[in-house]
């Protein structure tokens, strides 16, 4: 048998942004504000994996039924955006799913606005009818792309954030508060372990 403790090791002691339940509370208005703003015919949900997956599924209880399609967009090494954005749009979401419709894109973080824009020409490319943005997270010092992003959860400064969803190469999806990532503090509490 395993010992499963040896899985609970407490996190780095990271600096809290926001906590689970606000997130939770947040996302809810969204889910308002979006059916809000869309028309009767149900929407094309479209979750960008897999960081917006925890905001996507909050989200996605506004509009019961309505399934989630994925789309994978690369464009990061560590905390550094490396320019170029590689879209792939995963089953189902061709443009049988997308053509005629308005899809909302459900993204956990907007940084430099490239990922969006990318996926908007592709949508719009694919025959949506409009493309809406819901991000948990905005990042608005840090554009290099003019995007709308018509839903945003939080405006935040320049500041690598992890958690609910968001990780730094693969690490730290799993934490439930959204956490400011610091080497230093990742270096102290692994040192204090050993
Ligand atoms: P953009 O194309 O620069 O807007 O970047 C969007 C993507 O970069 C997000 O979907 C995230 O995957 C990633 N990203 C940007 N900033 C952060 C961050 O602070 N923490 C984790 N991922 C981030």
């Amino acid at each position: 048998m395993t010992d499963a403790s040896s899985d609970l090791v407490a996190p780095p002691p990271f600096r809290r942004l926001f906590a689970n339940q606000d997130i939770v509370r947040r996302a809810a208005e969204l889910g308002r504000d979006l059916r809000a703003a869309l028309g009767e015919a149900p929407p094309c949900l479209v979750q960008v994996i897999e960081g917006a997956r925890p905001f996507a599924r909050l989200i996605q209880r506004a509009f019961p039924g309505q399934v989630l399609h994925d789309v994978r967009a690369k464009s990061y090494q560590g905390t550094q955006s490396v320019g170029e954005v590689r879209v792939d749009l995963l089953g189902g979401l061709d443009a049988a799913a997308v053509a005629g419709r308005e899809v909302v894109v459900l993204e956990d973080i907007v940084d430099t606005g490239r990922t969006v824009a990318a996926l908007r020409r592709e949508l719009l490319g694919l025959g949506a009818t409009r493309v809406r943005v819901a991000a948990l997270l905005s990042k608005p010092s840090r554009r290099v792309v003019e995007v709308e992003v018509e839903h945003v959860g939080f405006e935040i400064p320049d500041e690598f954030v992890i958690g609910f969803g968001m990780d730094l190469d693969e690490r730290y999806r799993d934490l439930p508060d959204v956490v400011v990532y610091d080497a230093d503090v990742e270096r102290g509490a692994a040192a204090s372990e050993a």
